[in-house]
């Protein structure tokens, strides 16, 4: 270009002219390069000034400088209105309206038995009780004999047993926890403080008071020295936990191979006596099953159902709503979602 007053203003009615005509901030970039940038022509008309006659340096430098203002100016006041315009249309484009109602995702919550289950593990864990499991899919063996309940024993029929096929597989679903009870005094010696939870499975139709898959927690202490005495404190501590401060245990004389003597555990809640379990000292005849010297050790041992505990500590009147998953149940304990 030249650098004659007609041949600046013609770069600044370029430059003007092509701010004026654009309508995006992403064209407005272009137009920077081209029209305002290093490279532009009036930014080359400033470099040259050097070679300006030195009697017309100030003039022509004069004119450069103000048609570089001209420009910088066109190009500072389209990009704020382009900006603006850019805002306004977002916030009409992006609006969200925090008003509507979002869908909601229940968050996932346990069965109150699990609940219970972990409330009593937590309490035996605090009394110094390990927690022990076993297999659901059970031996024979461990579920019966080794408790002194032998294939002939009318002990055997007490408990309706689902058998698995083939029946030389000898292996059932576990009729109790119990068989962890073995299990337990066969891998660890004593002193042995623990307590299984789980599953359990009995032949019975699903009513009010029975289903088929039932829960049950096993206790089991053998050490020196362990008496009935023992079995009795521990078993009023459980239950003060479960039923509240004021609540009365009691034993009754009862029979189970596995322990001797045997009692079945009761107590007194809402003005009547409740059966609560099986309890008793383990038979001599099982700790010598499992290699335990009982001239050194002695043990006691119970188990209650899970469902019954709930169910009376709730007043849950029908198992239904223990096993049926209807998470408006599951709700009332405070969990599984809103
Ligand atoms: N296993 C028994 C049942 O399911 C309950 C039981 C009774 C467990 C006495 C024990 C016990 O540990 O000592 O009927």
């Amino acid at each position: 270009m030249s650098l004659t007053p007609a041949g600046i203003s013609q770069v600044v009615a370029a430059a003007v002219g092509a701010i004026k005509n654009c309508t995006s901030l992403e064209e407005l970039k272009k137009i920077k390069i081209e029209h305002v940038g290093d490279k532009s022509p009036i930014s080359k008309a400033s470099q040259s000034l050097g070679s300006v006659a030195a009697d017309q340096k100030a003039e022509v430098g004069k004119l450069v400088g103000a048609a570089k203002a001209e420009i910088q100016k066109a190009f500072d006041e389209k990009f704020s209105l382009l900006e603006l315009e850019r805002d306004a249309r977002v916030l009409v484009e992006e609006r969200v309206d925090v008003t509507l109602p979002s869908p909601r995702i229940p968050i996932g919550g346990l069965h109150p038995l699990t609940i219970l289950t972990n409330e009593i593990s937590d309490l035996f864990l605090g009394l110094g009780y390990k927690v022990a499991e076993g297999p659901e899919l059970e031996s024979e063996w461990l579920n019966f004999d080794a408790l002194n309940i032998p294939a002939d024993h009318p002990a055997r029929t007490m408990q309706d047993t689902f058998f698995i096929e083939p029946l030389e597989s000898k292996l059932v679903l576990r009729t109790h926890t119990s068989p962890v009870q073995i299990r337990t005094m066969l891998e660890n010696e004593p002193p042995i403080y623990v307590i299984c939870p789980g599953r359990t499975y009995r032949a019975d139709e699903l009513d009010a008071t029975h289903t088929p898959v039932f829960s049950q927690v096993e206790g089991l202490v053998v050490d020196r020295g362990i008496t009935m005495a023992d079995l009795k404190g521990t078993l009023d501590y459980f239950a003060r936990a479960m039923f509240g401060p004021d609540v009365k245990t009691r034993l009754r004389p009862s029979f189970f191979p596995f322990t001797e003597p045997s009692a079945e555990v009761d107590f007194y809640f809402n003005g009547r006596w409740i059966e609560w379990g099986g309890c008793g000292m383990v038979n001599p005849k099982v700790l010598e099953v499992c290699g335990i010297d009982t001239t050194e050790f002695s043990g006691f041992a119970f188990g209650m159902g899970l469902e019954r505990t709930l169910m009376v500590r709730h007043g849950i009147t029908d198992m239904h709503d223990i096993v049926e998953g209807d998470i408006r149940f599951t709700r009332s304990f405070g969990s599984g979602g809103r």
